[in-house]
């Protein structure tokens, strides 16, 4: 048998799916060459529209959102220290900054060298200043890892969960499938809790109790409790009251909450983004020096939206120090975090202040993209919800709708006599009927018989009400196609 077959390949990764990247977008990426090809052979398109709209990731700057131009100009500066030259071309604390980060890197100033495992330690304090500014506390550098992106320290925390089939992760359904794709991959017992759809995606407590006592009772040991907020698909906010009960319960079970934050800047509704450390911060002693957490952040979200850079960083709380010897040699198996995704990491928590030259543009850009997002997620929302058979909760947070929709039952039967999911046959009917890409609610979970499909709000302005009126009349006559 040859080492990499079907049959030996590793079955925990064949079992995988990550549907955000999956067969959707596998199919629009066909399109667009497709279009792209004929438009070069001077033929005739062969779709009903110019380009693919892709609203399937979290990926700012594929729609043209434009990166912040502080943090690229110190990353030019450190890249490239010769600019250090012309320094009339920069702003002073752009300079400042650059030079800062250089002498961060060590005797050489360079981003070509590995740094600590765990990153810079001078980035690390920046981290520890930014959370004490939102949190009201510091934690240590040494409770800080900087990581590529969000991606890799999640996989890291879940791989050392879970050695076990019945080591049990509870994460919420609809979820990011990241998770659910890891828990696989670590061979490991994804256990669903459901957001309550009909209260704007909160975290039902009795529910949760109830899933908990079912795995138990399978023999499931529950290790982890992962909270996505603001929720991806489900852009819900948590409340601090609904967060406290989250915490009790990882008190009471002895279940390592996991973090997930990277949205934490994106809220458009009334409810604040409040931070799980800094709730936890506010508890009685018992509660706040046991419960295990681990908070996840990123530089691919909030206003930066600096994907391709993988940055990121976790920060542990209450985690023994044997483990955090552990997740040292974690780290130090990969040597370190890229280091120009650890600058961006120290810039973007460390941005320019009230009198700094760069502060205008910073915050003119920074609240320029803010209030677009949210603008397009109500813009979204609205038309959405005119649409005949959807039904939408608002965004409070991050960068998606997630719609439900309601089929007939005659176009659910014929789905299933065929083998096929319903929304993603809709998914697919959508792309290739007005060349949006978006993400069948399947791909994320959902509750059995309900049918859903995820939506990035990043197209840019002016195309956004262009696309959601396309996405009206699809909809439309794909209802009427089906006799709904
Ligand atoms: C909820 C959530 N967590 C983590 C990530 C991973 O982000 P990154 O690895 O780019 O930091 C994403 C990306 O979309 C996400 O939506």
């Amino acid at each position: 048998m040859k080492a990499f077959s079907r049959q030996s390949i590793n079955p925990c990764i064949i079992a995988t799916q990550y549907a955000v990247r999956g067969k959707l977008v596998l199919e629009a990426n066909g399109i667009q060459k497709e279009i792209e090809e004929a438009k070069k052979k001077g033929k005739t398109n062969p779709y009903p529209f110019d380009k693919v709209v892709y609203c399937n990731i979290g990926n700012p700057q594929i729609c043209n959102q434009q990166p912040l131009t502080y943090p690229r100009q110190i990353i030019s500066i450190v890249e490239y220290p010769e600019l250090l030259n012309h320094t009339s071309f920069f702003p002073k604390d752009v300079i400042n900054h650059a030079k800062k980060i250089i002498n961060s890197l060590g005797c050489t100033g360079t981003s070509g060298a590995y740094t600590n495992s765990m990153g810079v330690v001078q980035f690390r304090k920046s981290i520890c200043k930014f959370i004490k500014r939102r949190d009201g506390t510091a934690p240590s550098p040494d409770e800080v890892f900087i990581t590529d992106g969000a991606s890799t320290g999640i996989k890291m925390i879940l791989n050392m969960l879970i050695s076990h089939p019945l080591h049990g992760i509870m994460i919420p359904i609809p979820q990011y499938p990241l998770y659910s794709a890891a828990i696989s991959q670590f061979g490991g017992f994804q256990i669903n809790y459901y957001l309550d759809e009909s209260k704007k995606w909160s975290t039902d407590m009795t529910s949760v109790r109830k899933v908990y006592e079912q795995a138990v009772e399978k023999g499931i040991q529950v290790k982890g409790f992962v909270c996505i907020n603001p929720g991806n698909p489900t852009g819900q906010v948590l409340t601090v009251q609904n967060m406290k009960e989250i915490i009790e319960f990882c008190y009471e079970k002895k279940i390592c909450l996991l973090a997930d934050e990277v949205y934490q800047e994106n809220i458009y509704g009334e409810i604040p983004f409040t931070s799980f450390r800094k709730v936890l911060k506010s508890m009685r002693d018992e509660v706040k020096n046991t419960v295990e957490l681990v908070s996840f952040f990123s530089v691919s979200k909030g206003f930066y939206g600096e994907c391709g850079k993988r940055g990121g960083y976790f920060q542990i709380e209450n985690i023994n120090s044997f483990a955090r010897s552990q997740m040292y040699k974690m780290a130090s198996i990969n040597l370190c975090s890229n280091v120009i995704g650890q600058e961006m990491v120290e810039i973007i928590c460390n941005p320019p202040k009230e009198g700094d030259e760069s502060y205008p543009k910073y915050i003119n850009e920074k609240m320029s993209i803010l209030n677009s997002l949210k603008r397009k997620a109500k813009l979204l929302h609205s038309v959405l919800n005119e649409c005949e058979g959807i039904t939408c909760n608002e965004a409070m947070g991050a960068l998606y709708l997630f719609p439900k929709i309601k089929f007939s039952n005659k176009y659910i039967d014929e789905c299933k006599r065929k083998d096929q999911q319903p929304d993603e046959v809709y998914c697919l009917r959508m792309l290739k009927s007005i060349g949006v890409c978006v993400v069948p609610g399947s791909g994320f979970g959902q509750k059995d018989n309900t049918y859903h499909f995820r939506i990035a709000i990043l197209p840019p302005e002016n195309e956004i009400q262009n696309i959601a009126n396309k996405i009206k009349i699809f909809h439309t006559s794909f209802m009427k196609e089906y006799d709904h």
